[in-house]
C-alpha cells in the first residue's frame, strides 16, 4: 500500500477522528517505527510502518477476514437504534466492515464480516452460486414430494421460482420442541431437522421456501456459507480471522485467484 496521511490511516481504521488524530500528534501519542509523529500529516505506509498508539501497536492491515458464530437476537446491521448487532461482537473498530449478507435476527450460524468489498459482491453475486448451507427445524415433516419440490426450485411469491437447491432430513422429532418461534405455534406436532443448500440469497428466503410447503421454520442456522464451515469451537457470538487457506478457498469460489 501507499504512504498516506497518519490522520487519514486511523480515521480508515475507525479509531481517531482526524481532529482527534491531531491532538494525539500533539501529545506525543502516536509513533511511526518508533520515533515520535510531529504532525498529522506525516506520511506513513500501513502495511509497512510500525504505528503505535498511546505505546501499542496498531493494527493495520487494510483487508480483514473474519467468521462470527452469529447468535440469535442480533441483526445484520451496522447499527441499530434498539437491537444489538453482529459488529457489537467484533473488537475492531475499523469503519470499512461489512457482513457478506445477512442473516435474520433468529437465525444463528456462520457469518462472513469483512472489508473487502470485492469479495463480498462476488461472493453476493448470483454469477457464482456459492452455496449456503441451512439447517432448518420445521413444523411437520416434509413428504418426498415437498422435497422433490424444494429442489427442483418453487414459486415464493417473487417474480422467479427458486433455483435448483439440495434438501435431506436429517432427523425427525415427535415431540414439541421450544423456542422463540417454536412457542409462536402452540402444538406443532412432529418436527424436522432439515439440510437446505441453496445457492441463492433472497430476503427470508430458506423460511419462504419452507412456507411454501407449509412446514413454517422454527429454528434456522447456518452451518456453512460456500466453501468454509462454522469452526465449532466458536460459541454463539465468538469470532475468529479467516485461515490463510480459509481466504483461498474463498477467493476460488468468488472467481478470483
Ligand atoms: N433465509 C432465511 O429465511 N433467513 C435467514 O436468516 C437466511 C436465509
Amino acid at each position: 500500500m501507499a504512504k498516506e496521511r497518519i490522520d487519514k490511516i486511523f480515521s480508515q481504521l475507525g479509531l481517531l477522528s482526524r481532529s482527534e488524530c491531531k491532538r494525539a500528534v500533539k501529545s506525543g501519542l502516536i509513533s511511526v517505527n518508533g520515533n515520535v509523529c510531529r504532525a498529522a500529516d506525516e506520511k506513513a505506509d500501513p502495511d509497512i510502518d510500525a504505528i503505535c498508539y498511546r505505546g501499542e501497536a496498531v493494527d493495520t492491515r487494510s483487508l480483514v477476514y473474519y467468521m462470527l458464530n452469529k447468535p440469535s437476537g442480533c441483526i445484520t446491521a451496522n447499527e441499530d437504534k434498539n437491537a444489538k448487532t453482529v459488529f457489537d461482537y467484533i473488537d475492531d473498530r475499523r469503519t470499512d466492515l461489512s457482513a457478506v449478507g445477512r442473516l435474520d435476527k433468529d437465525t444463528t450460524g456462520i457469518l462472513i464480516i469483512t472489508n473487502d468489498g470485492d469479495i463480498n459482491h462476488r461472493l453476493l453475486s448470483p454469477k457464482y452460486h456459492v452455496p449456503k448451507c441451512y439447517e432448518a427445524l420445521v413444523a411437520g415433516v416434509p413428504s418426498d414430494e415437498d422435497i422433490a419440490l424444494l429442489e427442483r426450485g418453487l414459486d415464493i411469491g417473487d417474480e422467479k421460482p427458486t433455483l435448483p437447491a439440495k434438501c435431506r432430513i436429517l432427523e425427525v422429532n415427535e415431540e414439541n420442541v421450544r423456542g422463540e418461534n417454536a412457542d409462536a405455534i402452540e402444538d406443532h406436532g412432529p418436527t424436522a431437522l432439515v439440510e437446505l443448500i441453496i445457492t441463492e440469497g433472497r430476503f427470508h428466503q430458506v423460511k419462504r421456501m419452507f412456507e411454501a410447503i407449509e412446514k413454517p421454520v422454527l429454528r434456522l442456522h447456518r452451518s456453512s456459507f460456500g466453501p468454509l464451515e462454522l469452526d465449532t469451537n466458536l460459541r454463539p457470538g465468538e469470532y475468529r480471522e479467516l485461515s490463510k487457506a480459509e481466504l483461498d478457498m474463498l477467493n476460488e469460489a468468488s472467481g478470483r485467484d
